[in-house]
């Protein structure tokens, strides 16, 4: 068999790992030639393709990034470069696609399997919003940068008596806001799914002076709904070619309000892409090989349209379809939970 593999979306701890896995296993144990595809689907529509072999693998397993580098194209938006990819899948006689992705890319992969092209998903997101998996590696790895941050913030601040306000990313679900904010001990989170004002926070500010408290860690997710009259803070009107709009700014946004309504002296930290970059943890190592593993069989097997997916301890194929049929977000009996430490 001759088999494509790309990486498309944000970056995350743990590709390299993932692609290592596919490669070692179709190569050397189930006798395959496999291609990396440069930058996500963009390298299919271009035709940019180049054989792997095992031994590019080495010392892969820590390296952070993808060696097949990756964009946020989609193929869907012009007739002409879903022409040029069909194309180029025959060029290269491709007998399958292995995508790691999030739920963009493996949006672009389901519909390539109703169009007959046999895919096979793997599921990455540092923002472990997938509903079919129980977990995607690149999560762990963002959580742990995020936490040893705020741990770092938490020594400056009580050493100043200030409030820090973190912004963690996380588009439309908080989970590294939610995870970070209580494994870091923050006072407050603010999380995309449920919303909270300016005006809350201050007043859990005030109460935690009241208590004689000098020091307050206030965690923002990047897509926070601060409420009230504010809407969600976004960078500019851009948006990429899967309609996500750049958001950014409502840490300090967030800080600044904070600011006014206390007249207290903040500071606002932004983690932003620190969260995406270097080396994988183990889990996330372990978690992207056994998908890797698992994806390589799924080929092999001829079972495509499936998507690799962590439920409980076992890695099993669940439909590519299921990856984005709706988004796994923070419910809310977790942040009622979270909200024991908000004081
Ligand atoms: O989807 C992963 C993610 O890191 C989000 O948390 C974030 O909003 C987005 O990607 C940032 O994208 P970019 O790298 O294009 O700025």
């Amino acid at each position: 068999m001759r088999i494509g593999i790309l990486t498309g979306g944000g970056d995350c701890p743990g590709l390299n790992a993932a692609i290592r896995a596919v490669v070692r296993r179709s190569i050397d144990v189930h006798g395959h030639e496999v291609y990396g595809i440069r930058d996500g689907w963009k390298g299919l529509v271009e035709g940019d393709v180049y054989q792997l072999s095992s031994s590019d693998m080495a010392g892969l397993i820590r390296e952070g990034g993808t060696i097949l580098g990756t964009s946020r194209t989609n193929p869907y938006n012009e007739e002409e470069d879903l022409k040029s990819l069909k194309e180029n899948i025959k060029k290269f006689k491709f007998d399958a696609i292995v995508a790691i992705g999030g739920d963009d890319t493996l949006l672009v992969a389901t519909k390539l399997t109703e169009d007959g092209i046999p895919c096979v998903g793997i599921p990455k997101t540092i923002d472990n919003d997938l509903s079919a998996t129980d977990a995607t590696f690149g999560f762990d790895t963002a959580l742990t940068i995020a936490v040893e941050a705020i741990d770092r913030l938490t020594t400056t601040a009580k050493s100043h008596h200030r409030t820090i306000v973190v912004e963690v990313m996380g588009r439309q679900a908080g989970w590294i806001a939610l995870h970070a904010g209580i494994a870091g001990s923050a006072h407050c989170i603010m999380l995309p799914e449920f919303k909270m004002s300016v005006s809350e926070v201050v007043g859990l500010i005030n109460k935690r002076k009241e208590a004689g408290k000098r020091f307050h860690i206030i965690v923002v997710s990047e897509g926070a709904a601060i409420g009230g009259d504010d809407s969600m803070v976004t960078q500019d009107e851009s948006l990429d070619d899967f309609g996500n709009i750049r958001l950014g700014g409502v840490g300090k946004y967030v800080g600044k309000e904070i600011g006014k309504q206390t007249g207290d002296e903040i500071r606002t930290v932004v983690l932003g892409h620190t969260q995406r970059g270097g080396s994988p943890t183990a889990y996330d190592r372990m978690l992207a090989t056994r998908f890797g593993l698992a994806a390589a069989d799924y080929v092999n097997n001829g079972d495509f349209g499936k998507m690799a997916a962590l439920k409980g301890n076992e890695i099993v194929p669940v439909p590519l379809s299921d990856a984005t049929s709706e988004l796994k977000l923070v419910p809310a009996e977790l942040y009622e939970l979270a909200k024991t430490f908000f004081s």
